[in-house]
């Protein structure tokens, strides 16, 4: 198999096939998901919560996500690997960079970061010198203490506005992909016509170019509360190898996210 990039994911879009992505910490599921045919993987924050143990992803250092980034890149052969920017490493465009260096020499080949038009002059920054940026939308964890919790984002017209003006603006400054996370199904499908990069959803509907959950939720061993959108892909399968096969192909034939994991 041909390694996944940038251009053959918006290819993916174009053509309307479903892109696959899960999150990993390390070499092992790292080249399990490789083999299934997982496109894209992710080092999340969310390590902080699943790998570390924290009740947030906030305490989580950009020198944690650089090991497990390379550890990750170590067992990826054709996956497309990305990396998420912790909280507080991209306070200012030249933070953003000087952290983003470390993902990339770490071996991400895109990194990801919360927030909307605001963050429009970082992502300029970044694309401009070489590092491909997805910008996650919607329920943006790190933001957890100005919502007040884990809260299904974008649900009134003028939050769902704010959302499709963000997203226009990101993709003018050269964003390169889009992470839509616990809105509206009906504003995942309509965000995902508004612009031409691909985007993902978890939470976001059906209708996003491609779907990503978490390693622990979808092997069904988070201790902690499920959220709605999480499917366990271990029901009926008797390997995580067999899970993360019936993953890919319920993302593929558009059974999942079915409408109970929805908005
Ligand atoms: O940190 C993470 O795992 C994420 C995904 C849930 C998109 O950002
Ligand atoms: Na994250």
């Amino acid at each position: 198999t041909k390694a996944v990039t940038v251009p053959s994911l918006l290819a993916m879009k174009e053509r309307g096939e479903k892109i696959t992505m899960l999150t990993a910490y390390d070499a092992s599921f790292a080249s399990m998901m490789d083999t299934c045919g997982v496109e894209m993987i992710l080092i999340g924050d969310s390590l902080g919560m699943v790998c570390q143990g924290h009740n947030s992803t906030l305490p989580v250092t950009i020198d944690d996500v650089a090991y497990h980034t390379a550890c990750v890149a170590r067992g990826s052969k054709t996956a497309f690997v990305m990396s998420d920017m912790p909280f507080g490493s991209y306070a200012t465009k030249e933070d953003a960079f000087k952290n983003a260096v470390k993902l990339v020499q770490a071996g991400a080949q895109m990194v990801k970061i919360e927030g909307g038009a605001w963050m429009a002059d970082t992502v300029r920054f970044l694309t401009e010198r070489a590092i491909p940026v997805m910008v996650h939308l919607g329920l943006t964890p790190q933001f957890v203490h100005q919502f007040g919790g884990y809260k299904v984002q974008g649900k009134t017209a003028e939050g769902a506005e704010q959302m499709k003006s963000d997203a226009l603006a990101l993709q003018a400054a050269g964003a390169a992909m889009l992470l839509l996370e616990a809105i509206p199904a009906s504003l995942g499908k309509e965000l995902t016509e508004l612009v031409d990069m691909p985007t993902i959803g978890i939470g976001a509907g059906p209708d996003c170019s491609g779907q990503v959950l978490v390693l622990h939720d979808y092997i069904n061993v988070f201790p902690g509360k499920k959220a709605r959108f999480v499917r366990n892909f271990m029901e009926g399968q008797t390997s995580i190898e067999g899970a993360t096969r019936a993953y890919v192909a319920a993302v593929k034939d558009g059974s999942f996210p079915a409408p109970e994991h929805c908005f």
